[in-house]
Formats: structure tokens, sequence, C-alpha cells
């Protein structure tokens, strides 16, 4: 089966880079106008001008699907490279207490928080979880998000920690999107092990990641490094012990403070270092100077009312960044990254191209899937957003909160 698409205003994200997009490179998002795009099975296979290199069809052919984009532009579905989108339930009710003035650690004395989660998480079923976290996937598809990465981390026990992964490779089978897993057991330390991290780490390590390992539950590793939470020496060790898994490390670094985390990340040559809300030079300088990617989570830093991460100097300085979402409970309820994008350009003053690339293709290469998805690219999956007809690309950003989504196709299919 082909799809024409035809009749498209802009053709966005026509490229195929080898690295992750860099200072100057980050805004180049070379485009075709009044374009055509081909779709065979899954995916992309021609592209081109109307009217100058474009396909005739013979439109009543059973075997070719004509799409009408009306003027629309078609850009490539978002890639969310950071999400914990299994949980087991919603916590607006510590929502509602931080804006009655209640501090972090009280809601934490409340039995709030990350154990809360958990505690939920434990108490529900693997059907349970799939089928709420199936709910919010459907809803991101339709938002354009073509490809994402999924946490654990809520589990906290090798049951619980298992169940999630599970969920998680049953999203990949039903979906048939390119869906990677991630192990955040070293999300924060569980109440029984609050003073003794010693205990809590050997099962990590010692029964965990071997079983983790052993059944392919996961692709990452992540520990959330932050004071309070896992020092930078416990990341190291914690990343040390999943590589040896053939777990690489992606690591939730520098979100509340100087955590180390992204210099213990660059040590330990991760894909991603995500956060970064709180960065100093001697941070920026071991990021840019790496190959591991920055991933800045704006939704996150907006629902906390953190500064936003400093995306301008860390554009300036050289360090590759992506965006993504950080879909969870209780830092950022919300998986939109068309949201994300325009957060990115009105708090962080990254340029719409930026801002695209960094959801796109650097998105891709912050999962390792730059081959498959991320631009539009003869050969990769037809992954593609085409939006109402809107006046330029700098609309998307700019007119935030608009769903200006006319329909998403996802290896191929129309969602
Ligand atoms: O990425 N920072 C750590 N973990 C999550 C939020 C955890 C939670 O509150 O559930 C995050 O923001
Ligand atoms: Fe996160």
């Amino acid at each position: 089966m082909i799809k024409f698409i035809k009749n498209i205003s802009l053709l966005c994200g026509v490229h195929s880079p080898l690295l992750p997009l860099r200072n100057a490179d980050l805004s180049s998002l070379p485009v075709i106008s009044n374009a055509w795009l081909t779709i065979e099975g899954s995916e992309i296979n021609g592209h081109g001008q109307m009217g100058i290199d474009e396909p005739v069809f013979n439109e009543k052919d059973p075997g070719i699907e004509m799409i009408d984009a009306g003027g629309g532009l078609v850009i490539p579905c978002w890639v969310d490279s950071h999400t914990h989108l299994v949980f087991a339930a919603s916590r607006e009710n510590e929502f509602v207490d931080k804006l009655h003035g209640l501090t972090y650690a009280q809601i934490a004395e409340k039995g709030g928080g990350i154990l809360n989660s958990a505690r939920k998480l434990n108490d529900t079923s693997e059907d349970e979880l799939f089928l709420s976290a199936w709910t919010r996937l459907q809803e991101l598809r339709a938002l354009g998000t073509g490809s994402i990465e999924i946490k654990s981390g809520y589990g906290l026990t090798v049951e619980s920690e298992l169940k999630m992964l599970r969920v998680i490779r049953r999203l990949r089978e039903k979906s048939g999107m390119l869906i990677k897993s991630t192990f955040l057991g070293a999300h924060t330390y569980p109440e029984q092990f609050r003073n003794d991290h010693e205990s809590y780490i050997q099962l990590i390590t010692e029964q965990m990641i071997p079983q983790i390992a052993a059944e392919k539950l996961a692709d990452y590793i992540d520990v959330f490094c932050e004071t309070g939470f896992f020092s930078k020496e416990e990341t190291l060790r914690i990343g040390r012990a999943g590589i040896n898994y053939g777990l690489k490390p992606k690591i939730h670094a520098n979100q509340l403070n100087l955590s180390g985390g992204v210099q213990s990340g660059v040590e330990l040559n991760a894909v991603s270092v995500d956060h970064l809300e709180t960065m100093d030079d001697d941070a920026i300088e071991c990021l840019a100077n790496s190959s591991t990617i920055g991933t800045l989570l704006p939704s996150a830093a907006f629902f906390l009312r953190l500064p936003f991460q400093p995306a301008r100097q860390l554009i300036d300085e050289g360090c590759a960044i992506a965006l993504a979402s950080d879909y969870n409970p209780g830092s950022s309820p919300s998986g939109n990254m068309n949201l994300v994008v325009s957060m990115a350009c009105i708090g962080m003053k990254m340029m719409p191209e930026e801002a695209i690339n960094a959801a796109t293709i650097n998105g891709a290469f912050a999962m390792e899937i730059q081959d498959q998805v991320g631009s539009i690219t003869v050969g990769k999956k037809a992954n593609i957003i085409i939006t109402k007809p809107i006046p330029s690309l700098a609309y998307l950003p700019y007119s935030f909160g608009s769903n200006l989504i006319s329909q998403v196709i996802i290896n191929g299919d129309l969602v």
C-alpha cells in the first residue's frame, strides 16, 4: 500500500545528520516548500516538490491512498526520550497541597512524592497498570509522539520494578512503536532503606539488574542523582553495575542542585543526562566536551516553578541537547510535546527550528534510534505529523496550547 500525501505547504526536517546537532547546526531544519511525500508500508519512500518531480498515480488504483495535506505542514513525529508513563495514580492532591503553601518536606511527611506513587503501584495489578498506560499512550500518539522512552522507578521492590518493565514491554508489543525501556530502581530509597543505603544498592545491583538483564526487560539504567536521593558515588556505582549487564546509562542530573550528576553521567559515557535546571560552568563544559546528550525537560521546570534550563548557554557552549516531556504524576503531569516545544521557545528562548530538532532528531539520538526516526528521510519510519493549514513553522510554538494537528501517521498508519 502506498500513501501519496500532496499539497504540503512545508515539508520540514528533510535531513539525516550522522551526529546529534550542536551549536548553529541545531537551527538547521531543511525544508521543501509546496511538497509531496510518499509512504510505502511503514516507511517513507520519496519526497519532492509539487509540479516538479511529482509522481503520477492513478487515483482509482486500490493500492494507492491519496491524502491531501491541504496546505498544512509536515514535520517528523516527536521523539519523547524521557518519560515515566507507567504509574498507578495521579497526584493532584499534592498539587493542591503545594498551592496551599506546603513544602516538599511537608508533602513527603504526609506520605507524598515518589514513595506515594510506589505504594499505589505496589497495590495495582500489571493488567490495570497496562490499561492506564495504554490510554495515556493513545493520547500522546494523537498529539504527535511517535517514539517514546519509558522508565520504571515507581516499583522500588524487585517484583514491582519487574512489573513496570513488563508493562513497558507490553506497550511496545501492542503498539508496534519504537519504545525504549529504562530501569530506574534508583529513583529514591524506600522507607525501610532510608538509613541503610548499602542494602538497597545491593538489592539493585545483585538482584534487580541481573533479573532484568536475564529477561531483557530494559535498554538503559537510570539513577536520580540528587541531594537527598542518590549521591555522585552511588550513581557511579549503580551505573557501572548496569553497564556490566549491557544497560547503558541515562541519568537524572542537576534538577534541584549541582549534584555532580552531569559529571557522573559523562564519566559513565551516558547516552544522556536529563533535567539540567541547575548548571554551572564546570557542568556545562564537561557536557560540551562529551558525546553525552543533555535532555531538557521544560514542562517539569514549569510545573515545579523552577528556573528553566539554560538552553541558550548550553547551545552556545556546544552541548548536544534534546527536549523531552518527563511525563510523570509528580513533576510533569503532561506528555504533550507540542507544549514542550512551545515552552522551550517561550521559557528558554530556543528558536522554533532548534526546538523542533531537539524534540525530533536529537531526541532520536538520545534513544539511539536516529537511523529509524526523527527526520524526513527515505527509508526511515513513516512517523509524521500533518498540521492544519498554518502560516509558518514559527506559528507552531507561537500559538501555544492550540491543537494544530490535523493527522498523525505512525509506522505508515493513520492514528
Ligand atoms: O523526573 N526527578 C525525579 N523523578 C521524576 C519525578 C518524580 C515524582 O515526583 O514522581 C522527575 O521529575
Ligand atoms: Fe524524570
